[in-house]
């Protein structure tokens, strides 16, 4: 898949690029995932990217001219591109799964007190936004977006891993995990883990899942008595 990130702030994604498994998606040709300053695409002398708001108030708002310049060469017929901001529709695995299949995204993050206008209108496909709280800028809920849907890529995890079991499948948290030493300070691992007992094992797993998410997380728990009524 190939992805074109476009930021004020490229450097904040340094270590993005290169470590873990967005680093090895990279190297293995999964991702094509480039990161871009929208101030390249700036044509004048002090590579303006903002100016002050028409109808007045606080705060600068991105230009028209360098994000129309940036998008319209980086993309194709098969683009989308997607702004993140925290008035977007809102991150989820399901929306994620679906980002997931597209051939191209060129994301854009917002900066100051928002973009103009213009930009969402003509050339924005979709506005996502990663939670209910508002960033300094939009380079970092890019990165997280990136993050998030790269696991639904076919190859992404490897052979080893697999997205059956984890938080929000099945409306539900996960389980605890636990590892070697059984005993460690004198806090013992769950008897029935060290069992052998894989029936009676997945039923203390799902009987966990569901304890949690009833406490922590009432809103999906709902969802999941629904889906097994
Ligand atoms: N930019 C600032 N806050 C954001 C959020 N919550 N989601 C996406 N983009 C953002």
């Amino acid at each position: 898949m190939k992805i074109d990130i476009l930021t004020l702030f490229p450097s904040m994604l340094d270590g993005f690029l290169v470590e873990s498994m967005v680093g090895r998606a990279r190297e293995t040709g999964i991702l094509d995932l480039k990161i871009h300053n929208i101030r390249d695409w700036a044509k004048d002398k002090h590579q303006v990217t903002d100016d002050r708001p028409f109808g007045g108030g606080a705060g600068m708002v991105m230009k028209p001219e360098p994000l129309f310049e940036a998008i319209e060469e980086l993309r194709s017929p098969v683009s989308k591109t997607v702004f993140l901001t925290p008035d977007g529709e809102p991150l989820s695995p399901t929306l994620a799964e679906e980002i997931s299949r597209e051939e191209h995204l060129i994301l854009l993050s917002g900066h100051y007190e928002g973009v103009d206008q213009r930009v969402r209108d003509e050339l924005v496909d979709r506005e996502i936004s990663i939670g209910d709280y508002v960033l300094t800028n939009g380079t970092l809920a890019a990165a997280v977006l990136v993050d998030c849907f790269s696991r639904f890529i076919p190859g992404f995890l490897g052979e080893e891993k697999s997205l059956t079991h984890e938080s929000f499948t099945g409306n539900l948290l996960d389980f605890p995990q636990y590892t070697r030493p059984a005993n460690f300070r004198g806090l013992s691992v769950p008897e029935i883990l060290l069992s052998g007992n894989h029936k009676q094992i997945e039923k203390w797993r799902h009987e966990r899942r569901m304890d949690l998410t009833e406490r922590r997380r009432p809103d999906l728990f709902s969802k999941f008595n629904e889906s097994h009524r």
